[in-house]
């Protein structure tokens, strides 16, 4: 009897090792690649991430140098350039109805303002972070515009729509958030929402959805939403287009 159960059991053994080995040979890990072929493995890490295949991920040893260059590099900026201008090409086609309710939602950290500095000091790891710091750096209200989003934004307010910035930060962020907002350029939103007592604790992507729906009770049409995290965009009282922004730094459910 005991001789049967050590053979099933080295036999379940030899099967896991045999498992492994094949599927190791399918799915090789980043630091099994040579340069060429991490650059296109983290490539199609970057693009999993980003059409949300990955869910909740997390990043791949062999990709945190090429997460820098991202970053550091032209790739970055060119990926907001093109987000930024599929919005606008959407927006030419609506035909704002004039009654002011025709809306367009932002979200706030890596959309409209860039918060690299604060994560270059922990060299780009979010895995690091740290909220006392992280409030330190809201306050200091330093973060500066995206650029792209800051074009967006002032043409999406010519072309007369009412803009809502909606953010997972806290309420009382409220001042500071503001501060830099101004400071980084944007001018005449409708609402600035931030999460309240009430929104404490829950997920971004039900807190969001929340929010947008009490938007639309009130009679706006929300046509876009720029967000850098699926959980800006996805849920319920969705725009008519969402922008996902690329973040391939930190995931927010
Ligand atoms: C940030 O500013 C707020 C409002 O002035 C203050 O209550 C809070 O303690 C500050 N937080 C940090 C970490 O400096
Ligand atoms: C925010 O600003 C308002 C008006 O400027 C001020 O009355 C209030 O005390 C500020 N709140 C904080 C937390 O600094």
């Amino acid at each position: 009897m005991a001789a049967i159960v050590v053979r099933i059991f080295l036999i379940s053994i030899l099967c896991l090792i045999g498992l492994a080995s094949a599927a190791q040979s399918v799915i090789r890990m980043p630091s099994d690649r040579t340069a060429g072929e991490t650059d296109s493995f983290c490539n199609s890490w970057r693009l999993s991430v980003e059409t949300n295949n990955a869910g909740l991920w997390s990043t791949p040893e062999g990709c945190l140098g090429y997460r820098v260059d991202y970053f550091t590099g032209v790739q970055y900026a060119s990926d907001l350039t093109v987000v930024a201008s599929d919005s606008i090409a959407f927006a030419r086609s609506v035909t704002p109805a004039g009654d002011g309710k025709d809306g367009w939602v932002f979200d706030v950290d890596e959309t409209l303002l860039s918060n690299l500095p604060f994560y270059e000091k922990f060299g780009y790891s979010a895995e690091s972070f740290n909220e006392e710091l992280w409030n330190e750096w809201v306050n200091s209200t330093a973060a500066e515009a995206l650029p792209e989003s800051l074009g967006l934004y002032r043409e999406l307010k010519e072309l007369g729509f009412t803009v809502f910035i909606l953010t997972g930060r806290d309420e009382f962020q409220r001042n500071a958030t503001t501060a830099n907002l101004l400071a980084a350029g944007f001018r005449d939103w409708e609402k600035l929402i931030l999460r309240g007592k009430s929104d404490r604790g829950k997920r971004a992507v039900v807190y969001k959805s929340e929010k947008r729906q009490e938007l639309v009770d009130q009679g706006y049409r929300i046509h876009g939403n720029s967000g850098d995290q699926w959980s800006d965009l996805l849920g319920y009282a969705m725009a008519v287009r969402s922008f996902k922004y690329p973040n391939p730094l930190y995931y927010i459910a």
